[in-house]
Formats: structure tokens, sequence, C-alpha cells
């Protein structure tokens, strides 16, 4: 099953998402359907926020892009109750997109290294160090699971910049194939 996507303004892209057990109802379930998901939307990365599920959890399949970036080789992964331990290494700067921000892409400055500890998919205790873009990519959905999105990272000038874009999503004037979510707007009957 195909969810659809929480795009910029949902409320559930700004909470600080929970931590889960095993036995949370419907897990390997809500995780097929995130792969799927990502899948249908071309993404390389999917957060349980952007699906209004407000926890722990993310998912990545980065090899799409790893003839361009070797250090993506192979990198497929869930990612459940992750913590970020350590943030290393030189900053980086790259493009990055974002599926609750369609339409924006923007050079985003990021530690190059970091040190992460998580549970896979069977609650197997795991600590990974990432660098390059595979390092990007975690960091980028993890911040999902903190409430975070990469245009935080943004100056206050680019995102001033931005303003009417961000607005236009919101009100989901997009032109995507995949499926979203708006913030529901209390309209008090009132119609434009
Ligand atoms: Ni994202």
């Amino acid at each position: 099953m195909v969810y659809p996507v929480a795009v910029y303004g949902h409320p559930v892209l700004r909470k600080v998402a929970k931590d889960i057990t095993p036995d949370h109802e419907g897990l390997s379930d809500i995780i097929e359907n995130m792969w799927e998901t990502m899948y249908k939307s071309d993404g390389i990365g999917l957060a349980a926020p952007q699906v209004n599920k407000s926890i722990r959890l993310f998912v990545i399949d980065a090899t799409p892009l790893e003839e361009d970036f070797p250090e993506l080789e192979g990198f497929k992964r869930v990612f459940i109750n992750a913590r970020i331990v350590e943030r290393t290494g030189e900053e980086d700067i790259q493009d990055e997109g974002c599926l609750s921000l369609p339409t924006i892409r923007e050079e985003v400055k990021r530690p190059s290294q970091i040190t992460i500890e998580y549970l896979d998919e069977d609650f197997n205790p795991i600590t990974e160090t990432y660098s390059g873009f595979a390092a990007r990519v975690v960091q980028h959905e993890y911040d999902h699971i903190e409430g975070i999105l990469f245009i935080d990272h943004l100056s206050p000038l680019k995102k001033r910049l931005l303003k009417s874009k961000l607005n236009r999503i919101s009100r989901g004037e997009v032109d995507i194939d995949y499926k979203i979510l708006t913030p529901v707007v209390a309209t008090r009957g009132k119609r434009r």
C-alpha cells in the first residue's frame, strides 16, 4: 500500500518522533508500505513522519546513486530508534531534495561523517559510521524523526526566497505524480 506523503506545513513533520518496541502494531506492514511509497515516488529515503506516523523509523535505499557515489554501494537499510552519537569531519555541501518539499532543491551544508546507533528490522542493535553521501542521506532522514527539514539548514535569506514556493506546497499546489497529504486548514465554513 502506498501512503500519501505529508508535505511542508503538516504538523507531523515538526514533531520529535517516539521510540517504538518490537510489538508496535503493524510494524512489518508499515515498513513494507514505506518501501513501496518511497520507490513509487522515486525517493532514496523515507521517514515515518513523512507518512504521518510520528515514530523513530526511516528507510533508505541509496543504491540507485551508487554509480556516482561509491560509498553508497549496497546501502539499503531500515533504521529503528536511531540516535546520531557523533558528527565529525569537514562540513560538506551538496544539493538535497525531499518528498515533503516537492520542487525544492537547495545546497545544504552538513558534517561529512557521522556515527549512528540504531536497531535493524529485527531489532538487532547496530552502530555504524558513515561518510560522504551516505552520511548526508542518513542525516537528512534522521532530521525528519527530530522534526527538522533540510530547509531549516538554509540561510534566513534563502528561506525568505522560498517562502511563496513553500506556501504553494502547503496548499498542495504542486505538479507531482505521487499522492500528498497537505495540512488541514480550519476554514470554519468559509471558502475561497
Ligand atoms: Ni526528506
